[in-house]
């Protein structure tokens, strides 16, 4: 019983032998629940008894609970006097109304009252063993500091703060200062490019950037105000630039350049914080789409917040004193939700990793469990398959008996990394959570916990959809499948209150991307498949994004790069399977006529026109140059024959009668041929 199948695993708290009766399981379940110790919201929940008693009375009476949990969580200036007015079938989501807080009070100064000297942040610097603490008082006054240079540079409520840094606790006092004075800030991850900054700059319509003159990461230098100097060349409205020092190499400042280490120690350590309302925004984050123009996603003040605390506390089981250790860069959202607000807002020690998982060598995660005596450990399935491949002896090295869970995020986990994850590094004692959830959905939305303490947690699938989440799987006529063994679009049936609330200056495109495919629903853009027990397996995107080492990025956004280059006439765009990325990027490119260039050099431009124009891990494996694209006769790219031509299954290129040219076909699986043998 202890290992019913070889893919189904028991959570580590089951001991086989006592539950093996299935009377004394439900004994024990009833008497065993404590609601009060689990959730004390729960105590005032009527009849409910169990997790998944709680978990189907936060769907079915989802304005009691989120009511609850929000007066329980969150620290109100005011209270709200409406739970949640929302129509998904109009894309009008609002919670909390009425409601006034501020959310850096609630992750900072409500710790700072009962516990000051408690660590709030551990820096675990790119430098190995250099590692720093901030505690809450630190990072309080840090983050003063930084929302009176700010205020006092003409930052107010309402403004958006473009944040170019890297993971390190100035990044996380600069999100906390916006939000302590009320601008929003807008992460753009430091490995974007000067061109793509520039775009997330102007379209967040910031006339303030922060960022540090270098970043360091794996060992290499990266010049990031050089990449800022390069993208407000572009942007008209930035009037300041605030520049902090990561590194001892001085840069050359301009006369819009602050140097902000010097201008912070000026500051006063009290900063009065600004009343926010709920659905304030609190920040933008830019995302991919299946167009070319990226889509910032509106997030607002407490609904984010209070979902990215409890999500933090339950998926992983977090308990006070435990140290978390999230390592995605806070340019994404697993950075935002799960290194920054999720586990503040719950008074936690939270991990900012600022390197890579094999730098200096592929033990550093470990060593630095180890050295960080690191609890909860939440990384993403690319990192796990690159070090799988360096073997177990990188793990073993290091003592991770501190580790009581495990995370992961970003991209389905192969059942090879899941068994790794789970036997290897967490040594077959920590439940591996496989949590679902995008920039959209502001925190995660299905993950295997919170579950009863024995429930099966089931490799490599996200299965249990959280607290006041209600996923559907519908059909292409848009009907939802109610029975079990089935698949479907992935579609939310119920508004949550960590839900994006729109897209910045286009509301349009949300409703158009979110809401209208299934009306009433909010449309996830993934595929799942619930299996026979009712769990959630992700199938994958429906739509032209792909996901490159747990990065997103729309297939037309590289396309629209690729096109500008003068040699090319058009291209398309896919994603195949990598045995790390999870995801590579295919290109094919049509060259215009009379284009006299070597191809290799053609290939060596065209990646770093991508690399320059959006990021390195947008550039293409491989370019394949052909003569044509198979087009439907309307002229429409047929993406599924160039899917099935590079996954090399050519039985399942089906019906190529609707094609304009079928022999295009032909040409582009011989070209494949040779460019894959090569
Ligand atoms: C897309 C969202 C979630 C934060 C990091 C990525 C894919 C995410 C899983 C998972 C299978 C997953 C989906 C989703 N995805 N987590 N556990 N299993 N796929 O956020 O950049 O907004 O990307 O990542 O396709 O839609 P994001």
């Amino acid at each position: 019983m202890w290992l019913p199948c070889r893919c189904t695993l028991r959570a580590a708290s089951f001991t086989p032998g006592f539950f093996s009766s299935p009377c004394l399981n439900v004994l024990r379940r009833k008497s065993s629940w404590n609601s009060a110790a689990f959730m004390p919201e729960a105590a005032a929940f009527q009849g409910v008894s169990g997790r998944d008693e709680l978990r189907d009375f936060s769907v079915s009476d989802s304005d009691r609970f989120w009511a609850a949990v929000a007066r329980q969580r969150l620290n109100w200036i005011r209270p709200f006097h409406r739970v949640q007015d929302c129509d998904l079938s109009r894309g009008r989501i609002e919670w909390f109304e009425g409601g006034k807080l501020n959310v850096s009070v609630n992750c900072l100064d409500r710790h700072v009252h009962t516990c000051p000297e408690r660590v709030a942040l551990i820096w675990e610097r790119d430098e190995r063993g250099s590692e720093v603490r901030y505690t809450y008082r630190e990072l309080l006054e840090m983050t003063c500091r930084v929302g009176n240079l700010l205020r006092r540079h003409g930052v107010k409520k309402g403004d958006c703060v473009t944040i170019y840094m890297p993971t390190c606790p100035l990044a996380v006092a600069s999100m906390l200062a916006c939000a302590r004075i009320g601008a929003a800030h807008n992460v753009v991850f430091a490995g974007f490019s000067a061109e793509a900054l520039a775009e997330r700059i102007r379209d967040a319509e910031s006339s303030t950037v922060i960022t540090v003159n270098q970043g360091v990461r794996g060992g290499k230098v990266t010049e990031l105000k050089k990449t800022v100097d390069a993208a407000v060349q572009s942007c008209p409205n930035v009037r300041q630039v605030f520049v902090a020092m990561r590194t001892d190499n001085p840069v050359a400042m301009t006369a819009r350049d602050i140097a902000m280490d010097e201008e912070m120690l000026k500051e006063d350590v009290v900063c009065e914080p600004e009343a926010m309302g709920s659905e304030d925004v609190l920040f933008l984050l830019y995302t991919s789409g299946s167009t070319g123009k990226p889509k910032g996603l509106v997030h607002t003040q407490a609904g984010y917040l209070l979902y990215a605390a409890l999500t933090h506390r339950y998926v992983f089981s977090y308990h006070d004193g435990d140290v978390f250790g999230c390592v995605a860069d806070i340019g994404w959202i697993t950075g935002h939700s799960y290194a920054v607000y999720g586990p503040l807002a719950n008074g936690g020690t939270t991990v900012l990793f600022e390197s890579t998982p094999i730098y200096p060598d592929p033990g550093r995660y470990w060593d630095m469990v180890e050295r960080l005596k690191i609890n909860q450990f939440y990384g993403a399935p690319t990192a796990i398959r690159l070090l799988i491949k360096y073997g177990d002896q990188w793990v073993k090295k290091y003592d991770r008996s501190t580790l009581k869970t495990l995370g992961s995020v970003g991209e389905p986990i192969n059942t090879e990394a899941w068994e790794w994850y789970y036997r290897v590094v967490g040594e077959g004692r920590c439940p591996v959570v496989d949590t679902w959830w995008q920039t959209e959905t502001g925190g995660i939305c299905i993950a295997p916990k919170p579950s009863e303490p024995d429930a099966e947690i089931v490799p490599g699938m996200a299965m249990r959809p959280f607290f006041g989440i209600k996923p559907v799987l519908m059909d292409t006529e848009g009907n939802v499948l109610t029975s079990n063994n089935i698949s479907g679009a992935l579609c939310m049936a119920q508004p949550w209150p960590g839900m994006a609330r729109t897209i910045h200056n286009n509301h349009q495109r949300f409703i158009e991307t979110y809401c209208q495919p299934y009306p009433g629903y909010f449309f996830t853009g993934d595929g799942a498949h619930r299996s026979q027990e009712g769990y959630y397996q992700i199938t994958g995107r429906l739509d032209d994004v792909i996901n490159v080492s747990g990065h997103r990025i729309g297939t037309a956004e590289i396309e629209d790069v690729v096109n500008q280059c003068p040699a090319v006439a058009e291209s398309a765009v896919i994603g195949y399977s990598h045995s790390i990325k999870g995801q590579g990027v295919y290109a094919f490119v049509v060259l215009k006529k009379d284009v006299n260039i070597q191809e290799a050099d053609l290939s060596k431009q065209l990646s770093n026109l991508v690399s320059g124009k959006i990021a390195k891990y947008a550039c293409p494996d491989f370019i394949q140059f052909v003569t044509r694209l198979p087009k439907t006769r309307s002229g429409k790219i047929m993406r599924r024959v160039l899917r099935k031509v590079v996954e090399c299954d050519l039985d399942g290129l089906g019906d190529l009668s609707t094609l304009d040219d079928p022999a295009a076909v032909q040409e582009i699986i011989q070209g494949h041929k040779k460019l894959s043998s090569k």
